[in-house]
């Protein structure tokens, strides 16, 4: 026999996959970012890409967009909840598990699909610094 699998999405997981927050797909153009940051999954080759509009030190918006599967986009969408009126240094400690305690859970072979847009975010928070680095010089 193989080992059980557990198929089981929570209802919020199904809320943020099908009603995604923040989503930009289609919009980017007119979502004016601060920053950005994109990143690929190695393990199953998606994508995810994510934007940040930053005042006061704190992210006042954020959008993102993904080629990547339903845990990844309600993964993505939780942390656009849980990163929106954040500093910019408590926006980059969000981890994959804050995500999943978010959602309520996720099956444990998906839990790789939860780091996509957090990756994504730390790298869009990389790339604001960089700017205001660079505008500073
Ligand atoms: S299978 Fe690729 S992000 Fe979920």
């Amino acid at each position: 026999m193989s080992e059980k699998i557990d198929w089981a999405y929570t209802e919020i997981v199904k809320d943020h996959f099908l009603n995604p927050r923040n989503y930009i797909m289609g919009d980017e153009e007119n979502f004016k970012a601060d920053g950005e940051g994109i990143v690929g999954n190695p393990i199953c080759g998606d994508q995810m890409l994510v934007k940040i509009k930053v005042k006061d030190g704190k992210i006042s918006d954020i959008g993102w967009k993904t080629y990547g599967c339903a845990s990844a986009i309600a993964s993505t969408s939780a942390l656009s909840e849980l990163a929106k009126g954040r500093t910019l240094s408590d926006a980059e400690k969000i981890s994959a598990e804050e995500i999943c305690d978010f959602l309520g859970g996720l099956p444990k072979q998906k839990f790789h699909c939860s780091v996509l847009g957090h990756q994504a975010l730390k790298k869009a928070i990389e790339n604001y610094k960089s700017k205001i680095t660079e505008k500073k010089s």
